[in-house]
């Protein structure tokens, strides 16, 4: 579907909301109006693509909405159009509605679609480009497990809550010489917990990439205990799991494009250590906190880079293409590569060498 000339594009931000939504939004929208393009801006993500629901984004629309959090458009987690929830008599039916897709993509006679989301938003943005649309992609993720992009945007700024947050236990855990256990998000990588765990200088970090062992846990807090350090820091991300067992859901949702909700494993890790050492825990779950709120500066510019980049590769016809950090540099890359599988924690990254390095445990004997 390549027109000779753009005129008409289309914007969405699927998935979870992060910090840096609407910078993106902004650095696509000022210079494509600059250029006499008119953006749509489609609402709830695929929702609003499959139901036909879309504003024409003015100059004032995305004026003063850099250092703002969340999304003007709207976002959503569940308007698959692969796999579209269909309610019926209250059950609920799996369907396919890209013809719906397909109609309002040339009602609003779309030259171009810039989809702004995760791993989840990738998927569908690529297929929908298999089918003809032209799509560019713009990687956002708290988790920071997207592929082929050195770092998404909006995990900085959930990395800068973890840190806070870790900061803050710390002067409780040192007074009451308690366990404090931090539950932060990342899904089935462990980023957030890493990058957050080291810069706020916790004692025991446990990811999914490396399944922990309890024994190695106990051990940990009881010696901090024994020398003198009378309180520890654990920082846990939600899809950690020990050796001898599997991840814990919270929830199940056929809605959703990934139907599992995580969390529980903070209480889980408290309770055991508390029934086990005798010493005693509290756990906090960091939650949306985590995904709310303003983005930090490097959050902020970041995204500018990735929109305004964005409508580079618009303008250019790059289309199945997704903007990407590469060192310091914003890079295309091709959204199929993106998704090839999803960036986890390696063993011997950098940060979990520095952690361990200065003495962090990973809950297990062998790094
Ligand atoms: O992918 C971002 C994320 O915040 C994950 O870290 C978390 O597992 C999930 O989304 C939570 O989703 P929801 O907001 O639907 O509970």
């Amino acid at each position: 579907m390549v027109k000779s000339k753009i005129k008409r594009i289309g914007i969405l931000t699927g998935g979870g909301d992060c910090p840096g939504l609407n910078a993106v939004i902004r650095g696509v929208t000022k210079p494509a109006l600059d250029h006499g393009f008119t953006v749509l801006g489609i609402q709830d993500g695929f929702e609003g693509l499959v139901e036909g629901r879309a504003v024409e984004l003015s100059n004032r629309d995305v004026s003063g909405i850099l250092g703002k959090g969340g999304t003007i458009l709207g976002s959503s987690n569940k308007g698959d159009p692969f796999h579209w929830p269909e309610e019926k008599n209250g059950k609920i039916k799996i369907v396919n509605r890209t013809n719906n897709v397909l109609k309002n993509y040339q009602a609003w006679d779309l030259d171009a679609l810039i989809a702004i989301g995760g791993d989840g938003t990738m998927h569908i943005a690529h297929a929908l480009g298999q089918m003809g649309l032209n799509i560019v992609g713009v990687p956002k993720t708290i988790d920071n497990d997207l592929e082929a992009t050195d770092q998404t945007f909006g995990h900085d700024s959930a990395v800068f809550v973890v840190t806070e947050a870790l900061d803050r236990l710390h002067t409780t855990a040192s007074s009451h010489h308690r366990v404090m256990v931090c539950e932060v998000m990342g899904r089935y990588a462990g980023w957030i917990a890493l990058n957050g765990g080291l810069a706020g200088g916790a004692d025991i970090i446990l990811i999914p990439e490396i399944p922990f062992e309890w024994d190695v846990v106990y051990d940990r807090v009881l010696r901090r205990n024994m020398m003198g350090k009378r309180f520890s820091i654990v920082c846990v991300a939600e899809g950690a799991k020990p050796k001898d067992g599997g991840l814990i859901m919270k929830a199940k949702d056929i809605k959703r494009t990934d139907p599992i909700q995580l969390g529980g494993i903070g209480e889980f890790v408290s309770k055991k250590i508390t029934s086990n050492t005798g010493l005693e825990s509290r756990f906090t779950v960091l939650g949306h906190l985590q995904r709310g709120g303003s983005p930090t500066p490097f959050d902020r510019i970041l995204s500018t880079k990735f929109g305004t980049c964005a409508i580079q590769l618009v303008i250019k016809k790059q289309f199945g293409m997704m903007v990407a950090l590469k060192g310091a540099e914003i890079k295309s890359v091709r959204i199929v590569d993106a998704i090839s599988h999803q960036k986890l924690v390696r063993v011997k990254d950098q940060a979990v060498l520095a952690a361990s390095a200065v003495g962090v445990s990973f809950g297990t004997k062998n790094l």
